[in-house]
């Protein structure tokens, strides 16, 4: 395999020209900055890799923990996860180039990450975690077909965007402790409320931790028309939400009916 591996561009929102930079997730009022090698091809950490490591360091979620950070592109979530103290980080992606990435900006980084290649659960089949933490492809797409190899891996999530996302939610349960949690960003074009009654069906107490409202990206600019048409999007809306949301195993089912009432206020999609 040819792979280029050049610095990765950051994450400050807006920061869409390339230029080499290091990633920068706002925490509780300090900065996290990692650098981040990445070939072509492999997620460069965006705002919803920032939303979601700033939302795992201000709940203290991976410290202590063993976590598993689904579909891990470069790695910046998993590395965030073993900086902040977690006991183990096992880290998945479907593709080599991003399992390459996430493997050497781990070791750049000092830190221990266990990085598997495949699709989801299946290399980590059997193991037991206490975090799964993801930021899994959520853009809705023109057809139902999940490229496998082609950039848009990262970001095609089927036509409502909830292919990998449903996977997640149903499948966490059996690779966590019976305390265990799940942490996951996404956009709120493909549901919050679906993602918070699935993790409900799932055996999860599930809230919404946080919503952040961004200008659309160069992805959904091109889906905008596509979006409009399908009535996912208002007539020249183009501002998304994105959302980040936890779930606590083990807890009763009627708090995660009172959370989804307390959380689910105004309008959610
Ligand atoms: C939106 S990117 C997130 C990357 C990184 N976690 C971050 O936050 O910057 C989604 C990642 O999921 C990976 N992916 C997509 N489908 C997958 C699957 N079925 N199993 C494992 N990884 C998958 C993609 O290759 C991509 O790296």
């Amino acid at each position: 395999m040819r792979c280029r591996v050049t610095p990765a561009a950051v994450v400050v929102s807006g920061d869409r020209d390339g230029a080499p930079a290091a990633f920068t997730a706002r925490r509780a009022g300090h900065l996290i900055t990692m650098m981040l090698m990445r070939a072509p091809g492999v997620y460069r950490a965006e705002s919803d890799t920032e939303v979601l490591i700033a939302e795992m360091h201000r709940g203290a979620y991976a410290t202590g923990r063993r976590v598993l950070d689904l579909g891990t592109g470069t790695g910046a979530v998993a590395l965030a996860a073993a900086r902040a103290g977690a006991s183990s980080v096992t880290a998945v992606d479907l593709s080599a180039r991003s399992v390459a990435a996430a493997r050497l900006n781990a070791g750049l980084a000092g830190l221990a990450v266990d990085v598997r290649r495949g699709d989801l659960f299946a290399p980590v089949a059997g193991e037991r975690f206490d975090l799964v933490v993801s930021n899994p492809p959520y853009v809705p797409a023109r057809t139902q077909r999940l490229p496998r190899h082609a950039r848009a891996r990262c970001w095609d999530g089927g036509t409502d965007g909830r292919a990998v996302l449903d996977r997640i939610c149903s499948g966490a349960a059996d690779v966590l402790s019976d305390d265990g949690q799940i942490l996951l960003v996404h956009s709120a074009l493909c549901g919050t409320r679906t993602t918070v009654d699935a993790l409900g069906d799932a055996g999860f107490a599930p809230t919404v931790l946080t919503r952040v409202r961004i200008p659309f990206g160069p992805v959904l600019r091109a889906r905008a028309a596509m979006l409009e048409e399908r009535g996912m999007i208002a007539a020249g809306e183009r501002v998304e939400e994105l959302v980040v949301v936890a779930g606590i195993r083990g807890e009763k089912a009627s708090r995660a009916d009172d959370l989804r009432t307390r959380e689910l206020r105004g309008s959610d999609r």
